[in-house]
């Protein structure tokens, strides 16, 4: 039998922080073992919004592969590949842009949320509008059955689906007729917390609320101890609330549950206060980190390990995207069947 599926990948924003960590890293590392796993590097999607510059995008890319193979990402049991060294998805996408709405593409949440938010650059490019569509051929071009993905990412999973099904329908192919595309299906995190920055907003590198999954002792001390806690407790005899303390929400995830409802108990009751429960949070946050770390600069000494993993990977992948792309070449009678 064989086994499922399944895609994901990351827009290459640099290091990789404790958001993604818990958000979905984790479980990319469990279903490697399960799924035939593609996880790819989308360089082209961080080039939709950086496109005036774009000097950082290999570095980053680097990064982002070190910081998951040190996190236990093996590039001998998942494909781990970079979006660019697949040019089939260009153009998969392009033969997405043919059966796809304009209708569709600005309905998509992310799309209108991002251009009112993101008031520092210009996303009134094409290639920023077609985002989800490009989405939707890394997936197909592989034709995943499944997506691992956090809950925003789910409507462009059913973006996906409906481009897919249009295709079907227009095209058809396939064992009987219906459709040789696979119609893929979200697959969210069991584990999938969301984790807040030290400023308690979401974790993000561009709120420069990061703690990286690469940090040593030093950042970690000097960025648990400028964590902001509960904003209504003034005082070490104030009673402190942990459910909206953005450092409880951290040690939870990182320390057994009997020591957290000590924790617990003693900020609610004023009897710790919110520095001894940083000083413990660094202790134990170095200790989780340091395995990774080690690993971290373990393969950071291998000049170009990085790049010739994504080019194995890359190799990998081509039977399988070569064999989808023929296949849609010939469905819309580019070739000859
Ligand atoms: N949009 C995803 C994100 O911002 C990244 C991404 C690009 C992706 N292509 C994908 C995720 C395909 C899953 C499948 O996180």
């Amino acid at each position: 039998m064989s086994r499922k599926r399944i895609l994901t990948g990351y827009r290459p924003t640099g290091k990789l922080h404790l958001g993604h960590w818990f958000g979905n890293l984790q479980n990319m590392l469990e279903l490697q073992h399960d799924y035939d796993a593609f996880y790819f590097v989308a360089d082209w999607h961080a080039m939709t919004t950086m496109w005036s510059d774009t000097h950082e995008i290999r570095r980053y890319t680097e990064e982002q592969v070190l910081d998951w193979l040190a996190a236990g990402l093996d590039p001998e049991r998942c494909t781990i590949y970079r979006q660019s060294d697949v040019p089939e998805v260009a153009e998969l996408a392009l033969y997405f842009t043919m059966v796809t709405p304009m209708s569709w593409l600005e309905r998509v949440p992310s799309y209108k949320e991002q251009r009112d938010q993101i008031t520092d650059k210009d996303l009134g490019n094409v290639g920023f509008f077609e985002y989800p569509l490009l989405q939707a051929a890394d997936i197909t071009i592989v034709n995943a059955d499944l997506v691992p993905v956090g809950e925003d990412q789910l409507p462009h999973v059913e973006l996906t689906r409906e481009i897919v099904r249009r295709f079907n329908n227009v095209y058809g192919g396939g064992a009987d007729g219906k459709g040789f595309l696979v119609e893929p299906a979200a697959l969210i995190a069991k584990i999938g917390a969301r984790v807040p920055g030290t400023d308690g907003r979401k974790m993000s590198k561009s709120y420069g609320n990061a703690i990286f999954i690469s940090d040593g002792p030093d950042e970690i001390r000097a960025k648990v101890m400028s964590m902001i806690t509960d904003p209504a407790r003034k005082l070490k005899t104030d009673a402190g609330d942990p459910d909206v303390c953005p450092l409880h929400q951290i040690h939870k995830l990182i320390a057994p549950a009997g020591e957290i409802s000590e924790w617990d108990s003693c900020c609610r009751s004023a009897e710790c206060g919110c520095v001894s429960h940083k000083k413990k949070l660094i202790e134990d946050l170095t200790a989780y980190l340091t395995p990774f770390r080690e690993r971290r600069i373990e393969l950071a000494e291998k000049p170009g390990y990085a790049w010739e993993v994504l080019a194995a990977g890359a190799e990998r992948a081509r039977p399988v995207v070569r064999e989808v792309i023929t296949n849609v070449r010939r469905l819309t009678h580019i070739e000859a069947e």
